[in-house]
């Protein structure tokens, strides 16, 4: 009985939620040979921890607990010690046969990074005979944003609530904090900004700061500074002044009280970060002034105390004329920053997006960043999946990272990318680096996706060392996390590693962008929402052609703000690369890319592959099972399972939008014609109402049955060959209520389901269309399938079709016939 029990513990603290995320320190099955005792040279938090993480990692790998001792030691033993080995936080990794492992760190945090860089080596069985490894992180700003509010939600975060704020307050328990910061440090991540871009002001306030003091002490053990998003309008808002404008006397002096007050109660306050003059955050345009007077106000209050200033280069107009052609958001950045190169402080560091609109699938890398010579700078990535799927969808953003860092700039003649221009190794500036945009949340997986975790390590990775590739990294990150199995290594690689081109494929290809709700909740599709309004996504897309033309010829000349090496190959549409074309010109349907395919067609085809290829994870990741964890397996099953009914709705609505704007036939003759699917709206319906679906294309055939009645039917009769098939519907999961579904086939009930995801939307729309697949169903012409919806609040248990595809194949349903009772 005892030995039951303590076997239901052991396998409980197994339990793979994905909360270690890569630092699950798994039994090795042939544990290398290492000493038996670990000596710290020296005393702090930060070395502590690092002698502390050693002796968790070997006792978990090795099952062996490390003795610690003090002074010389008198056997092998790993020691731990700082000396100016390395720049900054660097790290000396030495094995000698007398004395043990000697990891040697040119600060404390280097040794803790040095700590960890041993254990991932122990951890993906590199040898550790003659080590003498030296690694120092390729930039001095290897941070991370959280857009958390002080209620505790987060701005675009997908992983839960705040592990920081709650209803107001820093939360009471911070244990969630260090586990975080415990993964970042992991990573060489040395700072983290708490707080929503969109700060609000109360951050600053003097009885919130000893609370942001105690986020700061559960950040320290890891070498993590805290830095705060404030709020340009804060000497007005919380300062009782009546301006804050950068120039007046007043209000410098504001800045400077603020920040002696805050290092007062925060002595290793990393910084502040502000976004000022954009959607809608209030700046220094307001009294005239520019974006370096804005910045060098609060910089000089910083200084003195060794912070930095952050300000975001995201400054644009949202209110643009859309009827003017020459009109163009992507040229905001560097018409808003270039001319003030050598203005700014210089502990101001301007951090800017990869790309010049907005996160999008696609985008080139911003001008802005091969432009200034004299500014420190940043590079803004985001982790967190905003316009790539919401962590709903699997997509492994290292490759789209590689392409910006490894673009060259031209910035001083060839060999300059982005990556050494933002690290400031180009024109030898003190300050520069990366920051990624995290929003993790509490759900124990961090991101509501296992595999959005590998985007943080990827993150991480890039930002010390932006050499590695999407492929080492990605090989890495699953050994760690999911294990050595040959098998799991070559499906993470295929899925992984084709997942960002895949998501491009069927959401936006081509420069397109991602063809979603731009003014909405960024998720499901909607190829007219950038059009027609000032907020600038435009593609303009009409019944002649699509795309921007954003040359200095005919368009806006954007693409003269590059530097003329690059501008030249954007310019002309012979070199432009097709998977920009978009982006940077104007051309009808009919055009003809480099191989000879025609725009329209390849809108086609890349939506068609797009969504094959998800369904291709599907059949990879199932012949998983066995090799990894249930509880992982499942939960990722099921993702990719509800990506694949997505992709399917991406497809569709995309390429229906395309085909009836240009008139143009898809050559294959897919779009339009699904054979094995039964519009809803053409089922004998029972208390249904049709509805028209807006936008239409985010419905099959534009519209949905939603039930007006306590419960309704949708049935259809089945007419095709007999046999084995699935049975998919198309529903709709609302979040303003949880919707019942039954499925009978003659009666007899097949399946049923609760219509509870979590979607982001509460409307009956492309974001909401989920699929229920009922695979294994023997069918007979005349059998009956019948549909039984039970609302739920304002979840209408709407239904968009069914469709009937041979079992197994999935593939080709072509032979399959259904139609109305
Ligand atoms: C995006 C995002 C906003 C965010 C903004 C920013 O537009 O949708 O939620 O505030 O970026 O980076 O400031």
């Amino acid at each position: 009985m005892r030995f039951i029990v303590l076997a239901l513990v052991l396998a409980a603290a197994h339990a793979e939620t994905g909360r270690d995320a890569w630092l699950r320190y798994e039994p090795l099955q042939s544990p290398p040979s290492l000493p038996a005792v670990i000596v710290v040279d020296g005393d702090s938090v930060i070395l502590r921890t690092a002698r502390d993480e050693i002796i968790r990692g070997v006792r978990g790998m090795t099952g062996k607990t490390l003795r610690i001792e003090t002074g010389e030691p008198k056997e092998r033993a790993i020691i731990l010690r700082t000396a100016k080995v390395q720049v900054d936080d660097g790290y000396w990794l030495r094995t000698a046969p007398v004395n043990g492992i000697t990891i040697i760190g040119s600060t404390d945090r280097g040794v803790l990074y040095g700590a960890f860089a041993l254990l991932r080596r122990i951890a993906l069985g590199q040898p550790l005979t003659n080590l003498d490894v030296h690694e120092s992180p390729y930039a001095p700003i290897r941070w991370v944003n959280e857009w958390d509010n002080l209620d505790g939600s987060i701005e675009r975060g997908y992983g839960g609530r705040s592990i920081f704020f709650d209803n107001g307050q820093v939360r009471q328990g911070l244990s969630r904090v260090s586990e975080y910061c415990r993964l970042l440090a992991s990573l060489g991540i040395n700072g983290c900004a708490i707080n929503n871009v969109n700060a609000n002001p109360r951050i600053l306030a003097p009885d919130f700061l000893p609370e942001v003091a105690r986020i700061a002490a559960a950040f320290r053990p890891w070498g993590v500074r805290v830095a705060l998003s404030v709020d340009f309008g804060s000497p007005k808002t919380i300062g009782g002044l009546d301006t804050f404008d950068p120039l007046d006397p007043k209000v410098e002096a504001w800045w400077k009280q603020e920040a002696d007050e805050v290092y007062r109660a925060i002595p290793d306050l990393a910084g502040f970060l502000i976004k000022a003059d954009s959607e809608g955050r209030v700046g220094p345009s307001a009294y005239g002034r520019t974006h370096a007077d804005a910045a060098n106000v609060v910089a000089r209050a910083l200084k003195p105390h060794g912070g930095l200033i952050f300000y975001r280069g995201f400054v644009y107009d949202h209110h643009m004329d859309w009827r003017n052609l020459k009109n163009d958001r992507a040229r905001a950045a560097y018409d808003n920053f270039h001319d003030l190169d050598g203005a700014f402080d210089d502990n101001v560091v301007l951090q800017i997006k990869n790309g010049p609109i907005d996160f999008q699938v696609r985008e080139p890398a911003s001008p802005l960043i091969g432009a200034l010579e004299k500014t420190n700078q940043a590079l803004e990535l985001q982790i967190t999946q905003e316009y790539m799927g919401q962590a709903r969808h699997t997509v492994f953003l290292a490759p789209m990272w590689k392409e910006t860092l490894d673009f060259d700039m031209h910035a001083r003649g060839l060999g300059t990318p982005v990556k050494a221009l933002v690290a400031g190794k180009t024109f030898h500036r003190p300050e520069g680096g990366f920051v990624g945009v995290s929003n993790v949340g509490l759900d124990d997986n961090w991101y509501g996706n296992y595999l959005s975790q590998a985007n943080l390590y990827a993150f991480g990775r890039l930002a010390w060392q932006p050499d590695l590739s999407a492929r080492e990294i990605n090989d890495e990150w699953t050994r760690l996390t999911f294990g050595s199995d040959p098998e799991v290594l070559r499906t993470f690689s295929d899925i992984q590693l084709t997942s960002w081109r895949t998501y491009e494929n069927y959401t936006g290809p081509l420069g397109l962008q991602t063809l979603t709700d731009i003014t909405g909740n960024h998720y499901g599709v909607a190829v007219e929402a950038s059009e027609r309004n000032g907020w600038g996504q435009w593609h303009r897309a009409d019944e002649h052609g699509v795309g921007m033309d954003r040359t200095v010829a005919t368009g806006t000349g954007y693409i003269g703000q590059y530097r003329p090496a690059v501008a030249k190959i954007f310019e002309s549409l012979a070199t432009c690369p097709d998977d920009l074309l978009l982006f940077f010109h104007h051309v009808p349907y009919t055009y003809k890319l480099h191989d000879g395919k025609t725009v329209i067609q390849y809108i086609y085809d890349s939506h068609y592959e797009g969504a094959e290829a998800v369904e291709r994870y599907v059949r990879e990741w199932k012949s998983l099972r066995g090799h990894i964890d249930g509880e992982r397996y499942r939960g990722v099953l099921a993702q990719l399972q509800y990506q694949a009914g997505q992709a399917e709705v991406w497809r569709d609505a995309v390429t229906n939008w395309f085909q009836r704007e240009s008139g143009i036939a898809d050559d294959e003759g897919r779009v339009g014609h699904y054979p094995g699917r039964v519009e809803a709206e053409a089922m004998q319906l029972d208390g249904y109402v049709v509805h028209d679906v807006a936008p239409w294309e985010g419905a099959s055939g534009g519209k949905a049955v939603e039930c007006e009645a306590q419960a309704c039917t949708a049935t259809a009769q089945f007419h095709g060959a007999p046999g084995w098939y699935t049975v998919r519907v198309e529903y709709f999961d609302q979040n303003n209520g949880v919707a019942h579904f039954r499925v009978r086939l003659n009666e007899q009930l097949i399946n049923e389901w609760a219509g509870s995801n979590n979607i982001p939307t509460k409307k009956v729309d492309s974001s909401s269309s989920t699929r229920r697949s009922i695979p294994g169903i023997a069918l007979r012409p005349g059998d009956t399938i019948r549909i039984e919806g039970l609302p739920d609040g304002g979840d209408v248990a709407a239904l968009d079709y069914i469709e009937i595809v041979p079992f197994e194949s999935g593939a080709n349903p072509a032979s399959v016939g259904a139609s109305k009772n």
